[in-house]
C-alpha cells in the first residue's frame, strides 16, 4: 500500500518516476480510480496530468467491460471515470487541439472508445450542455463498442479487409452491445441509444435497424459523427490516418446522408474548420481553393488554355495565370469575355466572366477576372459511369484473377473477367465481397478497392461482374475522384455561349 510516508521518502530521494509491476497494475488502477475525483478537483495537479489520468483510467475500465460480460461494478467504475472527465472538461479551459494531443493515432478498441467519449464530451460542452447531460452522453459513448469485445483483434483492426460474412458478424456488435448491457448498471434509454444506434444513418442506410433522420436519438446522431471522425484519424494496418481537415472534408460529403447535417456543421466549427471548409463554389459565390486548375475559353475566338487560380477577393475579382504560349497571349485583351471551368472532387463547376486586367511583367503574367455573378455546377455522381479500360486484379484469395475495369464511378464498376482466368479458389457469386487492385487508378500505398458483386452475366467470351464499392477509405475515394476528374476534363464545355 502506497502511503504518505512512502511519497515523502520518494520526494526526499528526488524520484521522478514510479514503476509498477505488471501484476500490480490492477491495484494501481484501483488506487487511481478511488482518487480520481479528488485529482480532477485538485489545483496542484497540472491539467495535462489530469487528462492523462482520466484517459488511462477510462481505458482500463473499458478494457475490463469489453473483455467479459460487463458487471455492475464495471459500469459503476466507468460512471466514476466519466463523471471525473466531465468535471475536468467543464471546469477547465482545454482547447480541442490540446485534448486531441493526448489521443493515440493507432486504432485500438479501448483507446478508440475513450477518445470518442472524451472528444464527444468536449463537443457537448461546446453545445452548452449541462454537466450531467455531458456525463450521461460520455458514459454511453465510452461503452458504444462494448459489443465488439468478443471479436478477434484481426477483425477489429482490418476493418477494410473483411469478407462479407465477417463484415456481417462485425455489424452485429451494436446488438451484442445492447444485449450485454441490458439490465446492467442502470443505463438510460438515451445511453442505450448510443450503443444500439451509433451506426444508423440519416438516410436510413445504416444499421442495425435502418432508422432515419430524427428517428435516431440525438445522443446516437452525435456519437455517429464523433465515432466516425476518430475512425478516420486513426491508423490501422491497411489504412493510413487522415489529418483532421481531410477527415472532416470526407465527412462533409456525407452530410445529410450519413450524418446529421446540423450537428456535423457544429462539430466542424468546434474542430476549428467551420469557415475553412467553405471552399466550394456555392450559388453565386465562388471559393475554389487557390491552386485549383481551370480550363479557360475565350468566348470570341474559341481559344482554350489551362490556367491556375492564384488569388481572389470575394465578390470583386479572381486572379489567374496567363497562358504559357505567346501566340495565345497575343489574343487576350482587357474586356474579353471568357468561360472558365474547374473539376473538383467529383463536381464540374463553370462560370462566365471577363478579363479586367492583363498584367504583363517579365517575372509574372497574370489575368485579373471579374468576379462571376453566377456559377453552374454539375454533380458527376449523378452522371453515368466513366468508360475506361483499366487492367486490374481480384486479389483477395490465393490466385489473383486478372480482369479489366470497363467502366467506373465513385459507386462501383463493371469488371470483365475471362472464364479461363478463374481457378477453383475463386468462385464469383452475387453478394461475394472482393478486393481489387488497379495500379492505374493512382491510389497511394497498397490499399485495395473493396466491393460486393451485385450481378453476374456472360457477354461473349467474357464474364461481366457488376460491383458496388463498399467501405472505401478517403485515400481510395481521392484516387477514384482524381481519375474520374481527369477523364471528365476531356469533356466539352457545356456552358451556353449566350
Ligand atoms: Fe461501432
Amino acid at each position: 500500500m502506497l502511503t504518505e510516508r512512502h511519497l515523502q521518502l520518494m520526494d526526499g530521494c528526488g524520484a521522478q518516476f514510479v514503476y509498477i509491476r505488471k501484476d500490480g497494475h490492477s491495484d494501481y488502477q484501483g488506487y487511481i480510480l478511488k482518487r480520481l475525483e479528488n485529482a480532477a478537483l485538485s489545483r496542484k495537479i497540472p491539467l495535462e496530468d489530469k487528462i492523462r489520468l482520466v484517459y488511462d483510467a477510462a481505458e482500463y475500465v473499458i478494457r475490463k467491460a469489453s473483455s467479459d460480460r460487463p458487471a455492475e461494478s464495471d459500469i459503476f467504475l466507468a460512471r466514476q471515470v466519466i463523471d471525473s472527465a466531465a468535471l475536468i472538461l467543464t471546469t477547465q479551459e482545454l482547447s480541442v487541439e490540446n485534448l486531441c494531443s493526448f489521443f493515440s493515432r493507432d486504432y485500438q478498441l479501448s483507446s478508440h472508445s475513450v477518445q470518442v467519449a472524451m472528444l464527444g464530451m468536449s463537443f457537448c460542452r461546446h453545445l452548452n450542455w449541462e454537466r450531467s447531460a455531458i456525463a450521461d452522453w460520455g458514459l454511453g459513448a465510452l461503452l458504444h463498442d462494448v459489443g465488439k469485445g468478443p471479436l478477434e483483434d484481426r477483425m477489429l483492426v482490418e476493418r477494410f479487409r473483411l469478407t462479407v460474412e465477417e463484415f456481417e458478424v462485425m455489424k452485429k456488435h451494436t446488438l451484442v452491445g445492447q444485449e450485454r448491457l441490458r439490465g446492467v448498471g442502470k443505463l438510460s434509454v438515451e445511453q442505450m441509444s448510443i450503443i444500439l444506434s451509433h451506426h444508423e444513418s440519416m438516410d436510413g442506410s445504416g444499421y442495425p435497424e435502418g432508422l432515419q433522420g430524427h428517428g435516431i436519438h440525438e445522443f446516437a446522431r452525435i456519437a455517429r459523427i464523433v465515432d466516425h471522425y476518430d475512425t478516420l484519424v486513426t491508423k490501422r494496418p491497411h489504412k493510413q490516418a487522415l489529418n483532421p481537415e481531410q477527415a472532416l472534408r470526407a465527412m462533409r460529403k456525407e452530410a445529410g446522408s450519413s450524418f446529421d447535417e446540423q450537428i456535423l456543421s457544429s462539430f466542424m466549427g468546434f474542430m476549428g474548420f467551420g469557415e475553412a471548409m467553405n471552399d466550394k463554389i456555392n450559388g453565386n459565390r465562388i471559393n475554389i481553393e487557390l491552386g485549383s486548375e481551370l480550363l479557360v475559353e475565350l468566348v470570341d475566338g474559341g481559344i482554350r488554355f489551362k490556367s491556375t487560380l492564384v488569388g481572389m477577393k470575394s465578390g470583386e475579382y479572381l486572379i489567374v495565370r496567363s497562358p504559357e504560349a505567346q501566340q495565345v497571349r497575343n489574343q487576350i485583351y482587357e474586356g474579353s469575355k471568357i468561360i472558365a471551368r474547374c473539376v473538383h472532387s467529383g463536381n464540374i463547376y463553370g462560370f462566365r466572366s471577363k478579363i479586367l486586367c492583363n498584367v504583363v511583367h517579365p517575372a509574372v503574367r497574370l489575368l485579373v477576372l471579374e468576379y462571376p455573378r453566377r456559377v453552374e455546377s454539375v454533380n458527376i455522381r449523378k452522371n453515368p459511369r466513366v468508360d475506361c479500360h483499366l487492367p486490374a486484379e481480384i486479389a483477395d484469395h490465393e490466385q489473383p484473377v486478372a480482369c479489366v475495369i470497363a467502366d467506373i464511378s465513385l459507386g462501383g464498376c463493371k469488371l470483365l473477367v475471362k472464364p479461363s482466368g478463374i481457378d477453383d479458389t475463386f468462385k464469383p457469386g452475387v453478394d461475394r465481397r472482393i478486393a481489387l487492385q488497379a495500379p492505374l487508378l493512382s491510389i497511394e500505398g497498397d490499399e485495395r478497392l473493396t466491393g460486393v458483386i451485385r450481378n453476374i452475366r456472360a457477354d461473349g467470351d467474357m464474364i461481366v461482374l457488376g460491383v458496388s464499392f463498399v467501405e472505401l477509405s478517403e485515400n481510395i475515394t481521392g484516387g477514384l475522384s482524381r481519375f474520374i476528374d481527369s477523364m471528365l476534363a476531356l469533356l466539352p464545355l457545356h456552358l451556353s455561349r449566350a
